[in-house]
């Protein structure tokens, strides 16, 4: 049972209380403090930033110079955009210069730091002036509203402010103390939450598709395709299922009961095996697709085809639905691994409770809620950091 909240002598009173020192949280704490407000940001973990210190390896794919509104998923596509076009990767990426931090792209838009992530944390409390404090082992336990002023008890001490900006994340990954919080507030007052799921997670298999698990390990280069959405990348086996880049971008689409398509010959089309056999009529399906494909994935590809004499042997027609095979192989996940590995949660604090310019919920005056926490998800590759500044700025900048 939760203790409730009343506002005594021994309350601290700030101008703004945010709840969590993510990358949400610091970077709303920075722009809100150097505005001159007397900001607290109470943070359960001993330290602050824990996720952007685990993140991209250790090197923090701290945004992605592509992002923009498109890489989002949310209830309302649209709610992205504001906040995201007045905060953009290189205003992110100036802030990161101008602390003399070396980066690098990596791949497809991905800027990660040359060095430690630790030096994205030091960045952004650095860049809290003297009027912010941010409070480490301030485990959140309960938020009233009395009047204008949000009460907050966290580990025993008690907080108070006009406005209250709920940073506190998603549930992915509670073995790092992610939890649902930021939605058990959300509902205390009043607003909808949007069935927060697991995203950025492999997916597991079954049924006939478990034969596939003994290929854990092995990668190749794919189109995977769920819903309407499709990712070039790679796709990795392991012994539980599918990951790799390719399937986490699209495990973010994918719903339970449906089917993922994977391409493993990217555009080749449907005639390219009839064209090698005209070109080696001795040669196997085994050895072609072993030319493109690592050898255990061609053998399990060519087994499952059943395809066994030499292509010469087999009619064109059985050849052009092999390679349309290839081109749109189905599994049907059995599931996902949960929020256990999820890089990110869909889902979460409706938008339509929110304005998209200051993340202020509309019916309950002074409330805000930013990042992870927001029903706005990004792929996979520094779009969901670029979220959580954009959010944190638009909410920073409106206290
Ligand atoms: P975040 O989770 O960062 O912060 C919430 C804070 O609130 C936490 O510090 C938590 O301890 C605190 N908190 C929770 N409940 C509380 C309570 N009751 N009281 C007080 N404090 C409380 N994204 C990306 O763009 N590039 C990348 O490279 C990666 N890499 C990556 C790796 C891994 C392993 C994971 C799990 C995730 C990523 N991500 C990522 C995703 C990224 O980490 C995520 O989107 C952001 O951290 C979200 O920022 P928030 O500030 O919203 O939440």
């Amino acid at each position: 049972m939760r203790a409730l909240v009343t506002i005594g002598t021994k309350v601290r009173k700030f101008d703004a209380i945010i709840l969590g020192a993510g990358a949400a949280g610091l970077m709303c704490a920075a722009r809100a403090g150097q505005r001159g407000l007397r900001i607290a940001v109470l943070e359960r973990a001993e330290k602050p930033g824990k996720k952007i210190l685990i993140s991209g390896g250790g090197r923090c794919n701290f945004t992605n110079i592509d992002a923009g509104p498109a890489q989002y998923l949310s209830a309302n596509p649209h709610f992205a955009k504001s906040a995201l076009a007045r905060y953009t990767p290189r205003d992110f990426l100036d802030l990161v210069e101008k602390h003399g931090i070396a980066w690098h792209e990596k791949t497809l838009g991905q800027l990660f730091c040359d060095g430690s992530a630790k030096q994205i944390v030091q960045m952004l409390l650095d860049e809290c002036p003297g009027s912010v404090d941010v409070i480490c082992k301030a485990d959140v336990t309960a938020v009233v509203k009395e009047g204008d002023t949000f009460a907050v008890s966290a580990s025993g001490e008690s907080y108070a402010a006009p406005a209250l900006v709920i940073a506190t994340g998603g549930p992915s990954i509670p073995k790092m103390g992610a939890t649902g919080f930021a939605y058990e507030l959300a509902r205390q007052f009043g607003l909808k939450v949007v069935e927060p799921r697991p995203a950025l997670v492999p997916l597991t298999l079954g049924g006939e598709d478990v034969l596939f698990r003994e290929l854990s390990g092995v990668s190749a280069p794919v189109t995977a395709r769920a819903g309407k959405a499709a990712f070039d990348e790679a796709a990795l086996f392991t012994h539980k299922g599918l990951s790799g880049p390719a399937i986490l971008q699209a495990s973010s689409y994918w719903r339970a009961g449906e089917e993922v398509g994977i391409d493993f010959r990217a555009g080749e089309g449907d005639e390219w095996l009839v064209e090698a056999k005209r070109e080696r009529p001795r040669v196997h399906l085994k050895t072609v697709l072993r030319e493109h494909l690592p050898d255990r994935l061609a053998d399990a590809l060519a087994e499952r085809i059943g395809i066994e004499s030499e292509l010469g042997n087999a009619p064109d027609k059985a050849l052009r639905e092999t390679a349309r095979k290839l081109a749109d192989w189905r599994f049907r996940p059995s599931g996902t691994e949960g929020f256990a590995k999820a890089e990110v949660t869909i889902g979460g604090i409706a938008t339509s409770e929110l304005s998209s310019k200051t993340m202020e919920a509309r019916k309950v005056p002074g409330l805000f809620a930013i990042g992870e926490a927001v029903d706005v998800t990004g792929w996979l590759g520094g779009y969901n950091f670029q979220w959580a500044w954009a959010s944190g700025v638009a909410a920073g900048d409106a206290l």
